[in-house]
């Protein structure tokens, strides 16, 4: 997985005069899962269609192989797409489906009496058969080739979507939100599908979502876009564990996001308290976003913690209690299989390791505030909620 196979290079993309890609640089090695993962708009299918060659940036290379690609067409790169909406024909069968793309006659180009001809070749019958037989095996649709496309379930027509982008034997494959149309469990199969089809395969695929849970269970690579930029890049545990700003450390999982101060190397204050952290190389007295995980906070007695805060809204999620809590104003996420009812007082303790300070960033002050998140618990709550016995409570 170290070879590079494809590089965007200070890709610039505008349409009329609102600028979508902002200076994309992005590598992108052979055999390797990478995912541009972003909210809606920021820009992931415009990457993808660039990649595919269906558009061409306004400034800024495309390389394939080391090779400039910018004015290749689609059908002539080594790429494959299996769009969000992927349009089977309904009135072919699924063997027919797969089998399209092969039963195109290719350009060959062959010597001739010293002279270089081009002519139209088409694939022998059984060649096409048995690599149709071959992807519906991968895909797990063996003993469906005559079924009609209207009698498969979604994931199953989603399956047939991916052979027929996989056999023609691409290098890369190209996903846009493959999975957007099924259900949960469904999307939960596939994931795992998908990632056994990647590695059986050896292929690259490059894959875009808006859901970072997605994203981290399948890729290799995350590529945090937002508003046309590259936010982060790293693996999934880079990405969740050190989030380069308060942008990544909201879109992926759930953060609680203070304003601190660094006043010493492994020394930051929050609410005028100061904690031990591991991290160094900030100025002194310098104001940092600090970055807090809702699993990485451990209740403890009012008089033993750190902090204290009131409980003010509690959902139980079956692992843990979510629990918000109300510090100064402030009010955060605790991840905490301990229950601790609303209105009470609680101290909280975090180790070193639990707290991840950063830069501040044009994104400081917008995300990990959870005052909304437990209005919208409260409103949840109100509607459910209908005054009974205290039946649960007998002693
Ligand atoms: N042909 C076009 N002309 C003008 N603007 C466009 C065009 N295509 C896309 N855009 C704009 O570019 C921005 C990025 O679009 P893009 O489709 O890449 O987003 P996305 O990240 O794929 O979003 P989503 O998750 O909603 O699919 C959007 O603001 C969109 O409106
Ligand atoms: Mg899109």
């Amino acid at each position: 997985m170290s070879k590079e196979l494809i590089r965007l290079s200070d890709c610039f993309m505008k349409f009329d005069d609102d600028v979508i890609l902002d200076h994309i640089n992005l590598y992108i090695n052979d055999k390797e899962f990478l995912t541009l993962l972003g909210p809606s708009g920021c820009g992931k299918t415009t990457t993808l269609r660039i990649i595919g060659g269906f558009l061409s940036p306004t400034s800024g290379d495309v390389l394939f192989d080391g090779v400039r690609i910018n004015d290749v067409p689609p059908h002539k790169r080594k790429v494959n797409t299996v769009f969000q909406k992927y349009a089977l024909f309904p009135h072919l069968n699924v063997f027919e489906n797969v089998a399209f793309g092969l039963r195109i006659p290719r350009t060959q180009t062959v010597e001739q009496e010293g002279k270089t001809v081009s002519r139209k070749v088409k694939l022998p019958k059984q060649e096409i058969h048995d690599r149709v037989m071959e992807m519906l095996e991968i895909v797990n649709l063996k003993g469906f080739e005559k079924r009609s496309i209207s009698a498969l379930s979604g994931g199953q027509q989603q399956r047939v979507a991916i052979a027929r982008a996989l056999v023609n034997r691409p290098k890369v494959l190209l996903l846009d939100e493959p999975l957007g149309a099924l259900d949960m469990r469904l999307r939960k199969d596939m994931q795992q599908e998908l990632k056994r089809i990647q590695q059986e395969m050896g292929i690259t695929f490059i894959y875009v979502t808006h859901d970072q849970e997605e994203a981290l269970a399948m890729s290799d690579t995350v590529v945090v876009m937002d508003g046309g930029r590259i936010q982060q890049i790293g693996t999934p545990e880079d990405i969740y564990n050190e989030p380069k700003n308060a942008f990544v450390a909201d879109f992926i999982g759930e953060s609680n996001i203070i304003d601190g101060i660094m006043r010493a190397d492994g020394v930051v204050e929050i609410f005028n308290r100061k904690f031990q952290c591991l991290d160094k190389g900030f100025a002194k007295d310098e104001p940092v976003d600090v970055v807090i995980r809702p699993e990485d906070v451990d209740i403890v007695d009012e008089s033993q913690g750190q902090l204290r805060g009131t409980v003010t809204a509690v959902t139980f999620k079956g692992v843990h209690y979510d629990t918000i809590v109300d510090f100064y104003g402030f009010k955060w996420l605790i991840q905490t299989t301990d229950f601790c009812p609303v209105d009470s007082h609680i101290g909280i303790k975090i180790d070193p390791d639990g707290i991840h300070v950063l830069k501040k960033s044009q994104y400081s002050g917008m995300f990990g505030d959870y005052s909304s998140y437990s209005e919208e618990y409260e409103e949840i709550s109100d509607a459910d909620y209908e005054p009974e016995e205290e039946s649960g409570h007998e002693e």
